[in-house]
């Protein structure tokens, strides 16, 4: 089931934790490719931002999955849409990226959200980011990423982020919150977020944007020619060589 399907609309997942970058390699490889891009933590962090102006708790699994199965979403060039409003900084907000981690623990919203991420698959290509990219919505994935970075890397690359963004920000409470939030995340019971195959690691720690970009896409063009001279035999991307 997790080999990649000869003929299908590509796939590369790229997955891994919070602050990882996954985000800003994703739309790069994406770019580089003319594939499309689908950032499936913006659909949770949606879905938390219309249960909270709604009035539904977090924890109330079945009416937040009801929220997300019915989520009037848009992604008009790039922007993000709620309802027709522009959410793309709301969503970033830290409240929302709190709620986002506590509804996508439930399966329910999950689920309501799966056919939505597949519908994504488009030709020529889909670069999509996230937890589950690989290991739930799209197992069949060409190229599977796992993209991490020690916890206090990301704190920084976050912390950085912020300060640019002329935010307040301080450091030890992002590494305490990412801290919790990996643990989340990697804890729950429903699609953890999970490394997979060793080969599909990817430590970005002492690397540049540049440089992940270009082993992603490295680690594509083996895939693609593993997969067309039909040796892939159902290592499901794990079959790539750095
Ligand atoms: O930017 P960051 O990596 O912190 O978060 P995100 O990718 O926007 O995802 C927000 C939250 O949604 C995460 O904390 C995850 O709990 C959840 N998520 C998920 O469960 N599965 C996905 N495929 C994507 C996100």
């Amino acid at each position: 089931m997790n080999a990649p399907v000869p003929g299908a609309v590509p796939v590369i997942a790229i997955d891994g934790p919070t602050a990882s970058g996954k985000g800003t390699i994703a739309q790069r490889v994406a770019l580089a490719l003319g594939f499309h891009y689908l950032d499936s933590g913006a659909l949770y962090r949606l879905t938390a931002l219309a249960a909270l102006r709604a009035g539904v708790p977090t924890g109330d699994a079945a009416r937040v999955a009801s929220v997300a199965a019915s989520l009037p979403v848009a992604f008009p060039e790039g922007r993000i849409e709620l309802a027709g409003e522009d959410v793309g900084d709301a969503i970033r907000a830290e409240p929302i990226s709190e709620a986002a981690s506590i509804v996508a623990a439930h399966p329910a919203v999950r689920d309501a959200l799966l056919d939505r991420q597949r519908a994504f698959r488009e030709p020529p290509g889909l670069v999509s980011d996230g937890r589950d990219m690989g290991s739930v919505v799209f197992p069949d994935a060409v190229l599977k990423v796992f993209l991490t970075a020690t916890a206090e890397t990301r704190a920084e690359r976050r912390y950085k982020q912020l300060m640019g963004k002329g935010l307040p920000a301080n450091l030890q409470t992002i590494l305490h919150d990412l801290r919790m939030r990996d643990a989340r995340d990697s804890g729950r019971a429903v699609a953890p977020l999970q490394a997979g195959a060793p080969e599909a690691v990817l430590d970005s720690d002492d690397l540049t944007i540049e440089q992940v970009v270009s082993i992603v896409l490295e680690r594509y063009r083996i895939a693609v020619r593993v997969q067309a001279s039909g040796r892939s035999g159902g290592a499901g991307g794990s079959t790539l060589q750095d």
